[in-house]
């Protein structure tokens, strides 16, 4: 016998379920409330910056041909991986990637550390023509991104859009965004750049130094990727710290 006397509540199914609703919302909201209180449930890590201009616009590029269709961008915490891509991912290095491309399947290799891995001149033969440099390749040839004039009139709204939903664009990076991806293609002037957005890669990506093309910024996105945290900074054994 209980001292409860909840036999009422155990024989009305309606009761029973209105009551358990109650106790599920009470539940749910010390889960949920506090999280509308904080800025962010991610532990931000040094190094992570919102992407330059020129890499936006190469991403939304890798996002526009599916890249992330073949390609994920996401080390899981598996010896395997990290002993054949690198350090495994942390959620600070995806913060400010909306959408975020983490992909669900790797026909090609994972990308998130591919940054630095080859040079600009193997990532324009090897989007040219994949066979070129990997004889057993099954990826599709982008020549076409090396003969197409990158857009960039409609960067600032681009970037705004982000700011919309939380990356840290301030007025100065949107207002001379497009002087931004003429100095970081270029290679001069890029001094407000590179404290805009430090360590970002800079000079012709696609082997074309007088044209700007949708090659050069899918190129400057590709090897920034996985390169904005030094991992020899990060103490991941404490997170919340
Ligand atoms: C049909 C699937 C497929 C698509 C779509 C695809 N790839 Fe690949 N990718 C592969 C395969 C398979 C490989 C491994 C063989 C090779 O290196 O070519 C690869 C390799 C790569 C590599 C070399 C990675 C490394 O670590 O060696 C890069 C960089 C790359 N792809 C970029 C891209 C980009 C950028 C796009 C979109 C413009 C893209 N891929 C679209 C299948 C694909």
């Amino acid at each position: 016998m209980s001292r409860f006397n909840h036999g009422p509540i155990e024989r009305s199914s309606l009761l029973l379920l209105l009551l358990t609703m109650i106790v599920i919302s009470i539940g749910g909201l010390v889960e949920i409330v506090p999280l509308f209180k904080v800025e962010t449930t991610i532990t931000p890590v040094k190094g992570v910056r919102p992407y330059s201009p020129l890499e936006q616009l190469g991403r939304n590029i890798y996002t526009r041909e599916g890249c992330y269709v073949c390609h994920s961008q996401m080390v899981r915490p598996f010896r395997d991986e990290v002993d054949r891509y690198g350090h495994y991912s942390i959620a600070a290095e995806s913060m400010y990637d909306h959408p975020f491309l983490w992909g669900s399947k790797r026909t090609g290799p994972d990308l998130a550390r591919v940054g630095g891995r080859y040079s600009n001149a193997w990532h324009v033969a090897h989007l040219e023509n994949p066979r070129s440099v990997v004889p057993e390749s099954i990826m599709p040839s982008y020549a076409f991104l090396r003969n197409k004039d990158l857009v960039t009139s409609d960067i600032r709204d681009h970037l705004m859009a982000l700011r919309g939903v939380g990356v840290p664009y301030s007025d100065e990076m949107v207002r001379d965004a497009e002087a931004d991806i003429k100095a970081q293609a270029a290679g001069e002037g890029t001094d407000a750049l590179l404290v805009r957005y430090p360590k970002a890669k800079v000079g012709d990506f696609d082997g074309q130094p007088d044209r700007l093309t949708e090659m050069d910024a899918l190129i400057a996105y590709l090897q920034v990727l996985g390169t904005m945290v030094d991992f020899g900074d990060v103490r991941l054994e404490q997170p919340g710290q």
